[in-house]
This record gives C-alpha cells, sequence and structure tokens, in this order.
C-alpha cells in the first residue's frame, strides 16, 4: 500500500513541501487548509504537472480532515508566518489555538502516525501538538535544526569556497534567537571548522545563522523562508519514511537527556519509521551548555503560556 502523508496549511511551507513530496513519488499527500479553494487548487496544479515530471503521486487537496485518515506523517505548517520586525514568539498565541486544534483533528484521524511540527514558534508549537494529540513523544517532532544546520552549512561552503556537500553541521537547542550553533561539531570533509577559520569568522557565521530567518523575512517584506524550510522537512519525511535511522538535529520532548527533564529542544536524534528513536548525547563544553540551557529557557518561557 502506498504511503500517505498530511500537511495542514497549504501556504508556501505547506504547498513547496507537498511539491517536493510529489516530486520524490515517496507518499501520496493530502493537503489541508482552511482557505476554501487554494488546497484543492494548489493539489490539483500538482496533479497536473504529473504527467511532465514522471510521477503518480496523489495530491489531494481539502478543508477538511477526513482525506487525512490513516497518513504515516502529519505535518503541520498551519498558522502565521513572520513579518519584518516580528520574532518568532511574536506568533505564540494566534499559533497556538491553530496548532491545537489541527494537531487534535489530525492526530485523533491517524493515531498512529508520526507527528513533525513546523509552524513558529517552532519548539512551543510542538509541545503543543503533543499535549493537544496525546501522543508519545517518540511520535512528535519539531522541524528547526534541520534547517538552521542547512543554514550554517551554506555560510560555511560559501566562508571556504568548498561544495556544500562537503559540509557538516549541528545547530541545537531552540529554534529561536538563542539557538547553538556547535563550531566543533561543524566539519567540513570531517574537519572541524574550527581548524579551519579564525575564531572570529566563525562568530560571524554563527551570527548570521542565529538570523538566517529573520535575513531572509527582511528580504521578502511579507512572509518568511520556505525553500530551506520545505526542503528541511522533507528530509525529515524521508527519513522516517525510509526507515532510514538518519540522524537529524530535531526537537524533541526531553526526558533528562543533556540534563533537561521535561522541555522540547534541539538535540541530534535518530529519525525511522517509528518517528525519534534515540537522543544522541554529544558531549558540551561548559559554553556550550550554557548556551543550551540558556536556549532551552527560553522555549520553556514560551511553553508555559500553555500549561
Ligand atoms: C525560518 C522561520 C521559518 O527560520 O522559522 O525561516
Amino acid at each position: 500500500m502506498r504511503k500517505k502523508v498530511t500537511v495542514v496549511g497549504a501556504g508556501n511551507v505547506g504547498a513547496s513541501l507537498v511539491q517536493r513530496i510529489a516530486e520524490t513519488g515517496l507518499a501520496d499527500v493530502v493537503m489541508v487548509d482552511v482557505m476554501e479553494g487554494v488546497p484543492q487548487g494548489k493539489g490539483l496544479d500538482l496533479l497536473e504537472a504529473g504527467p511532465i515530471l514522471g510521477y503518480d503521486t496523489m495530491v489531494t487537496g481539502t478543508n477538511g480532515y477526513d482525506e487525512t485518515a490513516d497518513s504515516n506523517i502529519i505535518v503541520i505548517t498551519a498558522g502565521l508566518a513572520r513579518k519584518p520586525g516580528m520574532s518568532r514568539d511574536d506568533l505564540l498565541a494566534a499559533n497556538g489555538d491553530i496548532v491545537k486544534k489541527v494537531a487534535w483533528e489530525t492526530g485523533k484521524r491517524s493515531p498512529k502516525a508520526v507527528m513533525i511540527v513546523v509552524t513558529n514558534p517552532m519548539d512551543v508549537m510542538a509541545y503543543v501538538a503533543m499535549k493537544a494529540t496525546g501522543f508519545p513523544r517518540e511520535r512528535v517532532i519539531g522541524m528547526g535544526g534541520v534547517l538552521d544546520s542547512a543554514r550554517f552549512r551554506t555560510f560555511i561552503a560559501m566562508e571556504l569556497g568548498v561544495s556544500v556537500e562537503n559540509t557538516h553541521a549541528f545547530v541545537l537547542g531552540g529554534h529561536g534567537d538563542s539557538m547553538v550553533p556547535l563550531p566543533r561539531y561543524s566539519t567540513v570533509a570531517g574537519i572541524p571548522i574550527t581548524e579551519l577559520l579564525s575564531a572570529d569568522r566563525i562568530d560571524k557565521l554563527v551570527e548570521r545563522t542565529r538570523n538566517g530567518g529573520a535575513e531572509i523575512v527582511a528580504l521578502l517584506k511579507t512572509g518568511s523562508a520556505y525553500y530551506a524550510p520545505s526542503a528541511s522537512t522533507l528530509e525529515m519525511v524521508q527519513a522516517i519514511l525510509l526507515d532510514k535511522k538518519k540522524i537529524l538535529p530535531c526537537s524533541v520532548w526531553l526526558e533528562g537527556e543533556y540534563g533537561v527533564k521535561g522541555a522540547f529542544a534541539g538535540v541530534p536524534v535518530k529519525l525511522g519509521e517509528k518517528g525519534m528513536e534515540q537522543v544522541v548525547e554529544i558531549k558540551l563544553s561548559a559554553d556550550e551548555n550554557a548556551a543550551f540551557l540558556k536556549s532551552v529557557d527560553a522555549v520553556r518561557t514560551g511553553c508555559a503560556k500553555f500549561m
């Protein structure tokens, strides 16, 4: 039987993700949005690209939830996007209500699904989704670290004039202004960038990574990034559907790992068909650990509004 992925939200991130999934042919896709006609129109448009690009993916657009039943993965992108000058946290109240509703509506129709949360402020929204669905922590995973790491990799590759394929990076903590890029664990062809670049240069790349989302919001003016966010989410979808056991930085509910109990935060995890199959613990220096805990505190402050 073909796998099924539901994407809630047919805005830029949601629709780009549906396009990427359709083009890989990995799973049929149901796209849900409250805007009448939008998911249906985008869905039909994507179907009509199939004969040219050679995919048979079924894409269904709907304003309801019944079509989402028995999905393997549910991706939540619904909500408002940032405008220039807004932080991710400014979206808290409005998006909290939306995520609570859509997580509940989709979760009860696909009780075995893995839920990936993309809506900002992402770590807090992942908590809202876990509460709304009652899903175990293995099956509610936030997308942020893959995106932040991809941005860091882009800037490292630009700085050193090497292929992005040679780069690897880890950005941990919350997907917010206090995220924690880890230069010691970020490499070019296996060589830590701390061996290749001065501390000054690294600081600039770290800063640009932290501001990566805001840099794009400031340029677009009417919304936030979506090409890299949808690509990041696709990597997680693929890891789960193909049971890859791929280690990626994702936001998960920590139960003592990294010395944190009861909070969502970005850490390296192993993704497979069961969702988050393992939290991978790497050794942090005192400074890195302090920055990580500060970032977790920022997420906790946001979550407190939903307890
Ligand atoms: C970003 C937003 C989507 O980082 O969080 O671009």
